[in-house]
């Protein structure tokens, strides 16, 4: 059957507080550990998904600038799901854009395909939960899961989709991103948990370890207690992170700048500044901070050597349809 439909989604990044690293089934992309993450309003992903019965292959178009290959090829699988779904054969044009920069750790892949799976199925009108569509995007890149949902969000260890754990309002906390590079990443988290599965000796202790500190994180969360969440939260980031250290070859997606920004951060801490880091696959370090401290961390993070810019979020909201005409798609 074919089909034709348009619908545009936005959908905003998250960042892990309690890592997601590693598969336990790499075929159905389910989470060998639990996670939970903040969603983010400031960093953004819009989508347009169009089903266009004069199209002979799906076209993906990001930022810009036509995608072919990898990127195609994993938005065409998410398609090919939602196309089964629904009983449609039709080829779809994707139009999408990010307000960060794409595929250095900065969660592009989380918000990009929460906006697709939303849009997709937005487009064909196919009646799905959310919960439904949370498993969609986690089929394609399981932090995606997260992406649905606003707030504080949860992806169980073989879960296939994420929940809610706490309403953005219910702590809103900020979220400092300090830039320290605008390149793409070497290694793809896809590739680079696969990587430490195989050759790492302490993915096993990570894997074993990483429910207490998910635990944790949930527990501070639900409580509002930062220091507990600023412990749990940095070792989860470390455990996993060394996790990669010791894979052979290593996995080393710290420069100096995410060092020397750990280092201010926990100098913050010290002096009484409710702060604490997180680092994904990637060079940058995402910074959380109670709000009355956000302005002059903000600026002495500006301030570390290596430090391109530092972005500001707030607790961001659920993915969403919004208008079809916006200047980021439609320049
Ligand atoms: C370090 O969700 O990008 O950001 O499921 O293979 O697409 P795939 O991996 P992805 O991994 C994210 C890893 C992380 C931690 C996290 O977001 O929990």
């Amino acid at each position: 059957m074919t089909a034709s439909g348009t619908a545009t989604v936005r959908a905003h990044a998250n960042i892990a507080l309690a890592k997601y690293w590693g598969k336990a089934d790499v075929v159905k992309n389910l989470p060998a550990v639990p996670s939970l993450s903040l969603t983010l309003d400031g960093m953004r992903t819009t989508t347009r998904v169009t089903f266009d019965p004069g199209l002979s292959a799906d076209e993906l178009e990001l930022g810009g600038a036509p995608q072919l290959g990898k990127p195609l090829a994993r938005a065409t699988k998410l398609l090919n799901e939602v196309r089964a779904l629904a009983g449609v054969s039709t080829f779809a044009r994707i139009h999408s854009h990010n307000d960060f920069p794409t595929a250095s750790g900065l969660a592009s892949s989380a918000s990009g395909f929460a906006a697709l799976a939303l849009a997709a199925v937005s487009a064909l009108e196919l009646p799905l939960s959310r919960d439904r569509v949370s498993a969609l995007a986690r089929a394609a890149s399981a932090s995606a899961a997260r992406s649905l949902y606003g707030g504080y969000v949860e992806l169980g260890a073989s879960a296939e989709s994420a929940a809610r754990v706490a309403p953005p309002e219910h702590w809103p906390l900020c979220m400092l991103v300090a830039v320290t590079s605008e390149a793409a990443k070497d290694t793809g988290s896809t590739d680079g948990m696969q990587h430490t599965a195989r050759t790492s000796p302490y993915y096993s202790s990570w894997v074993s370890d990483a429910p207490r500190l998910f635990a944790e994180v949930k527990a501070a969360v639900l409580a509002k207690d930062f220091e507990r969440l600023a412990v749990a939260a940095e070792q989860s980031a470390l455990a996993m992170h060394a996790s990669m250290l010791a894979a052979s070859p290593a996995l080393i997606y710290f420069r100096p700048a995410t060092l020397a920004v750990i280092e201010a951060v926990r100098a913050a801490r010290r002096s009484g500044t409710p702060a604490c880091f997180t680092i994904d696959a990637g060079p940058h370090v995402k910074v959380l901070v109670e709000p009355a401290s956000a302005e002059s961390l903000r600026r002495a993070l500006s301030g570390v050597e290596g430090v391109l810019r530092v972005l500001e979020s707030a607790p961001g909201p659920d993915a969403a349809r919004v208008s079809a005409q916006l200047p980021e798609l439609d320049p």
